[in-house]
């Protein structure tokens, strides 16, 4: 949550912010705000909205020109989104600038002392007190990365911090807890982002910050150290992706692009890990086979659409290994005191590497001496550099809020850890393995299959602008799809829309049946447990006799559903188990449509954020 951007170097810092400030508006978007420090003198401007409010404000009040600046795109914690509690925030000598990135717990604390030591604090925020305390320090110490140590050693929570100060004109100190910050080294010019997509049009060499690191800024280097002062081992590191992948590339939105470029992003998860026989290659996995063998629970952890992964995963998982498999909400694991031992292997599934819900189950696992293997889709992020072992889903930059290729690489990835488990353990053959991974190579294909066939999907979605509420009901891996187009829906369209258990229906939801009740059906194959196929059948039959109008979701050539279905969606046959792949797609688009027919924004819904750096 909230984008941050550092600058120094030779650019024109503001030009070089704003552009950084533009790839990470998916981050936060309820105000922004630019800092620059040009002759000696600190210059900034922030307003409430989008950034292209910022923008304009530009136009009609110009910064003068600087190479050393900052800037921020926020998404409100403390204080609503406002000019005044837009960032940066501003010492009261107006010459230090601050912007931020998490939740200062103890700032009504802090703010209280300084409104005894005069201080005069203008905003709601939590962040207004580190400005106030950075020019303290700073004319204590004489020098912003120490000054920048000394305030982050008294403050509480989680925090990204980046700040300039005009006495120090080539300088941009950054800090983090618990919160993203990444450098980019280029040549007589350095970054700091909450992201690399910030920087990859400059450079794509990089450093990880650790946890509670201080990092300094010239244009000429860049120092790390700990908040005790202490020097600090860095991690560098290449972005592979390129800057044309955080683009739109023609289309209207990130997401269209994002859905489309699914096949591709399937393909590119399975590279490089199957060997000519059709093993499993999974090198990243640093948990030696011996521990993997030993592990007699697999929990799940995440968040969202990842936990949707999560619940499919589980079913992957107990099928192929026969090992017992959980999946939580991140959210709710820790505060359960759940079971854990060195027998646990804890999965935490993320794209952005750094939902603090998520880590925060994670540390938890790794306290009670769990073993922890990442699913991330970031490089550098802070989830794989705290877990165990990680493997990367390769879908390349995700921009759009709403997460779709990032879901269906995260269901790659988990099969391949399931597959993996069970080839380790030796519950799947070698010839088993190798054909569950010739399926999951053609299901690139399946997804381009689905996306070629989108056009009466879309047409429907418009035909229900006007609804208030679409239900979606699944079995098995098909009830996870079924909660992941309903959120795909809240999100997107602002819908009433709820996933069920098609079996739990008349256990208390089908109340809500009603004439003309839009309800999405994703039906099992009828190949593989028929058993499973015939109840949805009986379900959809059920709907349709209160009045609803039915959207089934079936395998081509499934003649059964014909009769009950008043619209039928086709996909590829697949394996059971592998079919969200392929049944996710549609429920992407659909949602995606009915958001535009209905005039929201589809690559920054309302009150979101792509990255959730607070609990
Ligand atoms: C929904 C969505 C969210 C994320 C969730 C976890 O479209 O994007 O539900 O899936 O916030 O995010 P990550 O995967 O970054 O941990």
């Amino acid at each position: 949550m909230c984008g941050i951007v550092g600058y120094v170097g030779a650019q024109s810092a503001l030009d070089v912010v704003i552009a950084g400030l533009k790839r990470l508006e998916y981050r936060g978007y309820d105000s922004a705000g630019v800092a620059v420090v040009a002759d000696g003198e600190l210059a900034s401007t922030k307003k409430a909205g989008k950034l292209v409010n910022l923008e304009k404000q530009l136009v009609s009040h110009p910064l003068p020109p600087g190479s050393t600046g900052l800037g921020h795109t926020r998404w409100a914690t403390h204080g609503g989104p406002t000019d005044a509690n837009a960032h940066p925030h501003l010492d009261n000598t107006g010459r230090v600038a601050v912007v931020h990135n998490g939740i200062i717990e103890n700032f009504a604390v802090l703010r209280a002392e300084l409104a005894d030591r005069g201080h005069r604090l203008d905003s709601e925020t939590d962040t207004e007190v580190t400005a106030h305390l950075l020019a303290e320090e700073y004319a204590a110490a004489g020098d912003l990365a120490e000054a920048m140590r000394r305030v982050c050693r008294r403050l509480e929570g989680a925090f990204t911090l980046v700040a300039v100060h005009a006495d120090v004109p080539d300088v941009v100190v950054g800090a983090r807890r618990n919160s993203p910050l990444v450098v980019g080294v280029g040549e007589g010019e350095n970054f700091l982002a909450s992201d690399v997509a910030a920087f990859i049009a400059h450079t794509r060499s990089a450093i990880e910050l650790g946890q509670d690191q201080v990092v300094e800024l010239r244009r000429d280097g860049v120092t790390v150290t700990g908040f005790d002062g202490s020097p600090a081992e860095v991690r560098a590191y290449h972005v592979d992706w390129d800057a044309s992948a955080a683009e739109k590339g023609g289309y209207d939105y990130f997401m269209l692009k994002e859905i489309a470029e699914q096949p591709k992003a399937v393909a590119d998860t399975l590279l490089g890990r199957i060997d000519a026989s059709g093993s499993l290659t999974l090198d990243e996995v640093r948990i030696p086979a011996s521990v993997l063998r030993e592990v007699d629970k697999v929990v799940i952890v995440a968040c969202g659409t990842a936990y949707h992964a999560g619940l499919i995963a589980k079913l992957a998982i107990e099928h192929w290994t026969r090992i017992p498999c959980e999946t939580e909400l991140a959210s709710e694991f820790r505060y359960r005191d759940p079971i854990l031992d060195q027998r646990t292997l804890v999965v935490a599934i993320s794209q952005s590497g750094e939902t603090m819900d998520t880590l925060m189950a994670l540390r938890h696992a790794r306290e009670q001496g769990a073993k922890v293997l990442a699913i991330c889709n970031t490089n550098g992020s802070t989830i794989p550099r705290e877990s165990d072992a990680v493997l990367y889903t390769h879908a390349g930059p995700e921009v759009a809020v709403a997460s779709t290729k990032a879901f269906l690489t995260q269901l790659v990835a988990c099969y391949l850890v399931a597959l993996y488990l069970g080839q380790v353990r030796g519950t799947k053959w070698g010839d088993e393995v190798g054909a569950v991974v010739r399926e999951l190579s053609d299901i690139a294909g399946a997804v381009d299959a689905v996306l070629e066939t989108m056009e009466p999907v879309r047409a429907l979605a418009r035909s229900l602008a006007d609804k208030n509420t679409v239900l979606f009901l699944g079995r098995h891996v098909g009830y996870p799809v079924a909660l992941e187009g309903a959120l795909k829906l809240k999100e997107l369209a602002y819908m009433h829309a709820e996933g069920f258990a098609a079996g739990e229906l008349k256990h208390g939801p089908i109340a809500l049946i009603e004439k003309d009740l839009p309800v999405v059906v994703v039906v099992p194959s009828p190949r593989g447990r028929s058993v499973l196929h015939d109840k949805i059948v009986s379900n959809i039959q059920e709907i349709r006799a209160r009045g609803a109008r039915t959207i089934v979701i079936a395998e081509e050539g499934d003649q059964a559903v014909v009769p009950y279905a008043d619209h039928l969606v086709r996909i590829p046959a697949t394996p059971t188990l592998l079919q969200p792949l392929v049944a996710t797609v549609p429920l992407q688009v659909f949602a995606c449509e009915l958001a535009t027919a209905r005039g929201n924004e589809v690559d920054q819904p309302r009150n979101l954020a792509k990255s959730v750096t607070v609990e």
